[in-house]
């Protein structure tokens, strides 16, 4: 696993959308796992900007994305689909058909069927963007005596509920619930970047550089047995570690 300190979170972002857009340039067809949530979400701009620059082609690109809550309308303002059109999908030359995100509204067993062709239908995964919870979760995969490895239905760490209640007007409206890659599908890509800031998540990044240790009790820790994964991290956090 490679870390990657940065200046400033700015330009962790500007460094991942760097990266993404080299792979693109390198690959046309890639396919590549995206991430959602606060942090990953600054990433977009940077690779949105690329397209109307002229440096980068998204149009035989697919995408599948790492999770979405159960029970959520895609055409929810807060879902996840509609945040990857806002973010980058409606912004750049991407076909909609070529992008995958789960849909939390329906059945869960039918969905997992979908999700899996979509992951494993054609090719594997190129590339995966990853955040990190302030549980340790990596996509939706919570601490917990044992990990999942294929796409499954994940109950939500009370302190994923917490965080995430921001986006909802009320703690009730906080889905407990999702459906998520597994650890072994996101082990599965072939590049791995995740990207981290922020107070909150020093607990966490500490742990996972404090050992040499693999835990489920901290997912991200399986990282380090990926062959190509790389943490970025700013400054700021890297000296609160
Ligand atoms: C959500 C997503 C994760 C994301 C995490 C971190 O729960 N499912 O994929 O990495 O939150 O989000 P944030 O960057 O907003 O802290």
């Amino acid at each position: 696993m490679k870390l990657i300190i940065t200046n400033s979170y700015e330009e962790s972002c500007k460094y991942v959308a760097q990266e993404m857009v080299s792979l693109v340039n390198a690959n046309p067809v890639a396919k590549l796992g995206l991430a959602t949530g606060g942090t990953a979400e600054q990433v977009y701009p940077h690779l949105v900007k690329a397209y109307q620059d002229g440096k980068v082609d998204f149009s035989n690109v697919t995408t599948v994305n790492l999770d979405e809550y159960l029970g959520m309308s895609p055409d929810n303002p807060v879902s996840y689909r509609k945040c990857m059109d806002n973010w980058f999908f409606d912004h750049v030359n991407i076909k909609k058909e070529n992008t995958y995100v789960a849909s939390g509204l329906n059945d869960p067993q039918a969905e997992i069927k979908t999700f899996n062709q979509k992951l494993y239908g054609d090719k594997l995964l190129d590339f995966q963007l990853l955040g990190v919870g302030v549980s340790g979760h990596i996509g939706f995969n919570e601490p917990s005596a044992v990990l999942t490895a294929g796409v499954h239905i994940e109950e939500l760490d009370e302190s994923t509920i917490q965080a995430n209640s921001r986006y909802f007007d009320s703690p009730a409206d906080v889905p407990t619930k999702s459906i998520t890659m597994g650890v072994g599908d996101i082990m599965k890509a072939s590049k791995i970047i995740l990207i981290a800031t922020g107070d909150s998540k020093q607990p966490v990044i500490s742990k996972l550089f404090a050992d040499d240790s693999v835990s489920s009790d901290l997912p991200v820790s399986v990282l380090k047995l990926h062959r190509d994964a790389t943490i970025v991290i700013d400054r700021a956090l890297a000296d609160k570690c």
